[in-house]
This record gives C-alpha cells, structure tokens and sequence, in this order.
C-alpha cells in the first residue's frame, strides 16, 4: 500500500479565504500533493466518535466535531487561554481552570481513537500546532507506529514561563512521543533544547536526537514560506480600483489577524507620531489596517479591539481632514486576490508583531512588490521571519519612535535601495517558500525509523558526554 499523507490541525479550510498562516501553508501544500486534512467542523456538534468526509478535491477532509463545551475549554480554554499566550510571551493572560486541562487532554484522546481507525501503516502523520501536542502520546498508547511528526507554528515558551503551565512536566513527555520535532526558528529549537537540557529524564545522543524514556525524537527548524510564485502572480493581476482612481498614496498596511501578538496598538501610536512629528508637510499618509475579528469569546481579544477601535477614533480625531481619514481599520477578511494588490500598491508593508511564531504577511507583503517600484517592509524583529529576512527594516516594536522612524525611512527610501532590500527579502521569499517547508520536513521525517524503541537500540546510539 502506497504511503498517505495525514495531516491532522485544529483548523480545517471551508471557505476560499483560508485565513491565518497555518492554514494558508498547508493549503498550498496538499492542494499541491494530495493526501488527507483532518480538523475541526466550524460549527459546534457532536460527531458520534466519526469523521465527517468533506469532498475529495483537492485532497480530502476529515471533519470531527468540538462540542460546545469542547469550544470553549479545549479550543477558547486551554488552546487559546493558557498555550497562546505562555508562548507568546504573555503569562499575564494565562487563565488557568482545571476544566479546561481536562477537555484539552479528552479531545486529543478522542481524536488519536478516530484517527486510530483511520490509519493504515505506510501512512505518514504530520501534527500540527499548540492544540494537538499530546495527541502523539495518545496514538502511542493505541500502538499507533506510524512515523509521527509535530510541527509548532508559534514561538516555543522560554523555559521559565513554561513552569507555569499547568502539569509542566507533560509538556516535555508529549513533544518526546513525536519522531520530529519542527519548529519555525533556530531561536525556537535552541528553547526547546533548552527544555530538554534542563529536564533529567532526557538525554542527548551523538546523533544530536534525544532520548526520552523509550522514544528518540529530532528537533529542527523549517521556517514556513508561502506559494511564493501564485502570490507573484496574483499581485500582477489588474483588479478594478477600489479607490475611486483617487489612491490614497502613499500608504502604509498592515494585515493581521486580531490578535494581541501583533502588536497592532503600538503600530497605530507609532503611525500617529509619525503624523504628527516627522510627515512632510502638505502630505496625506495613510494607514490602512486589515484585522479580522478572532477568538471571540476570550477577554484579552474583546479588549484588543476596543482598545484599538479608540485609538484609531483618537488618531483620526487629531489628523483627519473632510477629504483624509488617516488610518482606515477594517475588520473583516479581504479576498487573497485584493490583499495581493494592496501589498503591491502599499508603500510600506508593516509587520510588528510582539512575538510571532514566523508571520507570512511579511513573505506575502514582499511576494507582492513590483520589482521596478517595490515598497519598503518594516518588519518586527520578534517575528520569526526577521531570522532570514535581514534586509526588511528591522524594528522594536516596543519603541513607538523607533517605529516612527522606521516608517518614515520606508516612506523616504531612494529606489536603489528599495530594490536592493527587496531581492534580498524576495530571494528568501522564494527559498523557504511552503513546498519546500513541507517537503524538507517530510524528508527529515521518512527518514526516521519507524518504531521508535527500536530505531534506538538498531542504531546503537551512545549518550552523549
Ligand atoms: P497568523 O498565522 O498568526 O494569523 P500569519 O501572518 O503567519 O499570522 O498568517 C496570516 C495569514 O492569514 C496570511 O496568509 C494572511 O494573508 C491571511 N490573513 C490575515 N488577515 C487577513 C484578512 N483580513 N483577510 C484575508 N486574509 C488574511
Ligand atoms: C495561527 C495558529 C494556527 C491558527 C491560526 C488562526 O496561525 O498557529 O494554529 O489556526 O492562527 O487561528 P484560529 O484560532 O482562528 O484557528
């Protein structure tokens, strides 16, 4: 029997607009190689312990259903209100309840059963992201030996707030049931070592893997990327004007989910002091932010949006003139077609984000640029992609000056040197683009043994040290 691709995430594509970066890659991947997308249904139910089949084209769907109560303790609670952000950086907002443990931990169980049923051997199992990370620790105890690989799309925790996390100890013990362990950056793989390092029940092998009980796991980075070409040739296409013919030029955009990882208040504060203390006169800037709603029902998200809705209600009240609006905050997706086109028009893509596991609007943003007149990328220095993409503007995202400046460099920036960032930022665009993310981790993957146990002693390894 020929080897399947499963690919299993929390969130499956419905619509044509699949939005947020992990669902974006991995579209692009299996649209590319086929295979099977198992995920969540968007509407809340209950799936009787069965897949739903979604469709075959242009790869196959597997839906299961999350409860409501499964929703808001699994999905709002432990995924989104403790792992989002320990690892972003925010341990001020983990909310901590037994009740959400509990359905994080009896989701993955059921989960690994349903798909317990679906596999057969030569399949290959690629889990992805915060919401699954035991899931191969329950596949195991169902005697699932199928290679199993993990890849984590957002930023791994820094050691000390991972002691926060309720039964710290299983978050190690998990990661150590997967063959491969991916990660965005090489910053990433050095905290998870880290992890391991401080943890006596690993240990390091010659070979650079860890062993951790009976299971030999590798750690490694693969910074995800885009399709980079579609999104080249997407940004070509002539669209109808949005503007009325009256652009309003120059100006700078943003793109991002709602969330508080993307710094988007302090994004707004340093665009109002860009207005206010370094625009040339006469000019008419504008910020055009693009923020979808996300994760309702989680107070810090609520409380995002009204803290943004009053700054941009301050700053335009302070700027705005009968025929300018300063910034235009829209909260709602854009089609990929549309998005394309204003990266190409934008003068200055802004990125600036507090932490960011890799961010692919900054690869979409430059994907986009017309090579004989590209816009400049301010881009975090916190964001994954800031680890390859040395030559985007490079900022702080806590300094609100800096980033006013930043802004008016790329406002300022002569055409030679736009260029010159440009290829640079394009040639990694290019380089690490979603097929090659996917098909380097796959091959890392194939290429470990099957059973784990004995992958270790067939190999002989020796302890490290
Ligand atoms: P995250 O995964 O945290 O949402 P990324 O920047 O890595 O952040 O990925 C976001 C993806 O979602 C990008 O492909 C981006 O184009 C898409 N996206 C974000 N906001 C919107 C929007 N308003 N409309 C359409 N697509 C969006
Ligand atoms: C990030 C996460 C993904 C998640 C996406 C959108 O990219 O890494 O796992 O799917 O955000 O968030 P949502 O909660 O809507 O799935």
């Amino acid at each position: 029997m020929n080897e399947r691709l499963i690919v299993v995430s929390n969130r499956l594509p419905m619509g044509d607009t699949p939005s947020g970066g992990l669902v974006v890659s991995l579209h692009d991947v299996l649209a590319a190689s086929g295979g099977c997308w198992i995920g969540s249904h968007p509407e809340a139910g209950d799936d009787h312990g069965a897949f739903e089949r979604i469709g075959e084209e242009p790869y196959q769907r597997l839906a299961f259903r999350l409860t409501q109560s499964e929703m808001e303790n699994y999905y709002l609670g432990y995924a989104n209100s403790v792992l989002w952000p320990l690892c972003h950086r925010r341990p001020d907002l983990v909310k901590i309840r037994p009740a959400y443990r509990e359905a994080y931990e009896a989701v993955n169980r059921r989960i690994a059963a349903m798909i317990a049923h679906e596999v057969s051997p030569e399949d290959i199992i690629w889990v992805q992201d915060y919401h699954f990370i035991p899931l191969a620790r329950e596949l195991r105890k169902l005697r699932v030996t199928n290679r199993i690989g993990f890849f984590l799309h957002i930023p791994f925790p820094v050691l000390a707030d991972l002691s926060i996390m309720p039964q710290a100890e299983t978050f190690a013990e998990c990661l150590a049931h997967y063959n491969l362990i991916g990660l965005q950056t090489r910053e990433d793989v050095a905290r998870c070592l880290e992890m391991f390092r401080d943890d006596p029940r690993a240990e390091f092998m010659t070979d650079g893997s860890i062993k951790f009980g009976e299971h030999v796991s590798l750690v490694h980075s693969f910074p995800i990327g885009i399709d980079a070409k579609a999104f080249e040739d997407e940004a070509r296409r002539e669209l109808p004007d949005v503007f009325g013919g009256a652009s309003p030029a120059p100006f700078a955009i943003g793109v991002d989910r709602l969330d508080y990882s993307k710094g988007l208040p302090n994004r707004f504060r340093a665009f109002g002091t860009y207005l206010a203390d370094l625009r040339p006169e006469h000019t008419r800037p504008c910020l055009i932010q693009i923020a979808p709603p996300t994760r309702l029902g989680v107070q810090a998200y609520e409380d995002i949006t009204e803290e943004l809705q009053g700054l941009t209600g301050k700053i335009n009240g302070q700027f705005a003139e009968l025929d300018w609006t300063p910034i235009r905050f829209i909260n709602r997706s854009v089609e990929r077609a549309r998005l394309a086109h204003l990266f190409r028009m934008a003068r200055c893509g802004l990125v600036t984000s507090l932490a960011d596991g890799m961010n692919l609007v900054a690869k979409e943003y430059i994907a986009a640029q017309d090579p004989a007149d590209p816009g400049v990328l301010v881009l975090s220095q916190f964001a994954g992609a800031a680890e390859d993409m040395t030559e985007a503007l490079l900022v702080n995202p806590y300094d609100i000056e800096a980033m006013a400046h930043r802004i008016d460099e790329a406002f300022r920036m002569p055409l030679g040197e736009r260029q010159r960032r440009y290829r640079h930022c394009l040639e990694v665009v290019r380089k690490t683009d979603a097929t090659s993310w996917a098909h380097n981790f796959l091959n890392v993957l194939r290429s470990s043994l099957k059973a784990l146990d004995l992958a270790f002693q067939e190999r002989e390894l020796q302890p490290f040290g």
